[in-house]
């Protein structure tokens, strides 16, 4: 395993005397967060393994994203070609010979997450490149996360005009995701993309170009029986949707697009070994679930704030509002998530996170390093904006400048901050962070008696959609 460098967390900027929180009350908790500790790596995993005498309270247990890193990574080290990571690498160069555009279907935990790896790990305006820049990697949409009537068929005109020639440019494919298989905005997707490619490649050909990732049975595993998909993965039986992003789910978009998918599994068992073994104060899911946990029980903090200092972690910020939104928003409970990118939303925001209501902690997720050489604002004759001054300083100066200020004007007036520090923009720092902030939402449930899997509340608008939708055609 090549040397992981690792994701840092600091809390310094939430101990305030005046509405923050105190180092006593992180020691007072930590007895419970301990215990918290042992249900998530002991309890949790051990019922799951066996499947048997799960209590009432913990059904669902979807423990299964706990271990699945190390899982995927041994099975690929004993079996390269038959393992499941072997698949998925195989058939991602399999459609990488054959398409130049890839369509993803799925919606929730089977969209949030390769979203948030291609923003993060690809570069910024990857699908606007040639092939040869995008190393013959294709470009990558995403629909069915939707009914958007317009989105839709702006994609599927976009499809039409725009794949033509004989060789790979010519052709584009589906990878179409959904663990229940059943999903209406996702199906009703898969229905009228898949008539669009059977148009432009035939049904014979349509296995060739279509790739499931589905369980094992439902709707979709139906259908793509039926089409004669060859290459299919499955979303593993106790793997939530939002809990599924290091599987098949998140796996195989981002193998398609050239990310390094060993490197963001290695990120994540990194980040699992530093939860079970570190203790607090250098363990980043325990004190991390400490400050947020704390500030919302003292101190009425019910917003938590994910603020982004790289437009690339968007995505991912939006990822994480799923996580903590349908895991912990249950029994009247859970904080409110919210992604800002900064520094553009400063200038939409921040007065409200400044002087606003007292019920926020910005957590900040801050870049160590960029990808790109450091750019300068440059020297000009036309000096009217009087930035001369500025000319040798850089965009990471004036940004490193934007998270520092930002940080003393919330400090100034008691505000709460906590800093989450990337190593950089890559496969290795989105794979920890993917499994900090899965593992931090899993503890914090177990830690507040809530049972972070499942969301049954979602299950009532598709229900009531459903039956109104069925009505109409009936009528
Ligand atoms: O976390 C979850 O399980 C949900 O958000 C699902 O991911 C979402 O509802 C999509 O479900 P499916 O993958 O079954 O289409």
């Amino acid at each position: 395993m090549a040397k992981i460098k690792p994701l840092t967390f600091n809390y310094d900027g939430s101990l305030i005397p005046e509405n923050g929180i105190t180092q006593a009350q992180i020691e007072a908790l930590a007895p419970k967060l301990e215990a918290a500790r042992d249900e998530v790596i002991q309890t949790d995993l051990q019922l799951y393994a066996s499947g048997e005498n799960i209590p009432e309270e913990k059904l669902p247990l979807d423990a299964g994203f706990h271990e699945m890193p190390e899982r995927i990574l041994d099975e690929y080290q004993s079996d390269r070609a038959n393992s499941e990571l072997g698949r998925i690498l195989a058939t991602a160069a399999k459609l990488r010979e054959r398409v130049d555009k890839v369509v993803v279907l799925g919606i929730g935990g089977s969209y949030m997450g390769a979203r948030a790896l291609m923003e993060t790990c690809c570069q910024p305006y990857f699908n606007e490149l040639t092939r040869a820049q995008r190393g013959g990697h294709p470009r990558m949409y995403f629909a069915g996360n939707n009914v958007d009537n317009d989105w839709s068929q702006a994609l599927l005109e976009f499809l039409r005009t725009n794949s033509t020639g004989d060789g790979p440019e010519g052709k584009w494919g589906i990878v179409v995701i959904s663990k229940s298989g059943g999903t209406l905005e996702t199906a009703s997707a898969f229905r009228q993309f898949l008539a669009e490619l059977e148009k432009l490649v035939g049904a014979e050909s349509l296995p060739d170009y279509v790739v499931p990732v589905t369980g094992a049975e439902g709707k979709l595993a139906s259908l793509a029986d039926t089409i004669g998909c060859k290459d299919r993965f499955l979303v593993p039986d106790g793997v939530g949707g939002r809990f599924s992003v290091l599987s098949a789910v998140g796996l195989l978009p981002a193998a398609i697009l050239g990310i390094d998918v060993v490197a963001l599994l290695e990120g994540a068992a990194a980040m699992n070994g530093q939860f079970r073994t570190e203790p607090m104060g250098s363990n980043p899911v325990m004190d991390y679930v400490a400050v947020n946990h704390l500030l919302e029980k003292e101190r009425g903090v019910l917003t938590r704030v994910l603020s982004v200092w790289t437009k690339s972690l968007e995505s991912a910020g939006f990822w994480y509002d799923q996580l903590l939104a349908e895991s912990l928003g249950k029994a009247e409970q859970g904080a409110l998530p919210l992604t800002c990118v900064n520094s553009r939303d400063l200038h939409s925001r921040a007065q409200q996170h400044q002087e606003g209501i007292r019920d926020k902690v910005m957590n900040n997720v801050i870049l160590d390093s960029w990808r790109c050489d450091p750019l300068p604002i440059g020297r000009s004759d036309r000096n009217e904006d009087q930035l001369n001054e500025l000319a040798d300083k850089t965009l990471p100066d004036v940004m490193a400048a934007a998270i520092a200020g930002t940080n003393l004007a919330y400090k100034e007036d008691n505000r709460p901050t906590t800093d989450i520090h990337l190593p950089a923009a890559d496969e290795s720092s989105l794979g920890q962070l993917f499994q900090m902030l899965m593992l931090t939402t899993v503890l914090e449930g177990r830690l507040m008696g809530i049972n972070p899997y499942g969301q049954p509340g979602v299950e009532k608008y598709k229900k009531y959609m459903n039956q109104l939708l069925r009505q109409t055609v009936s009528t």
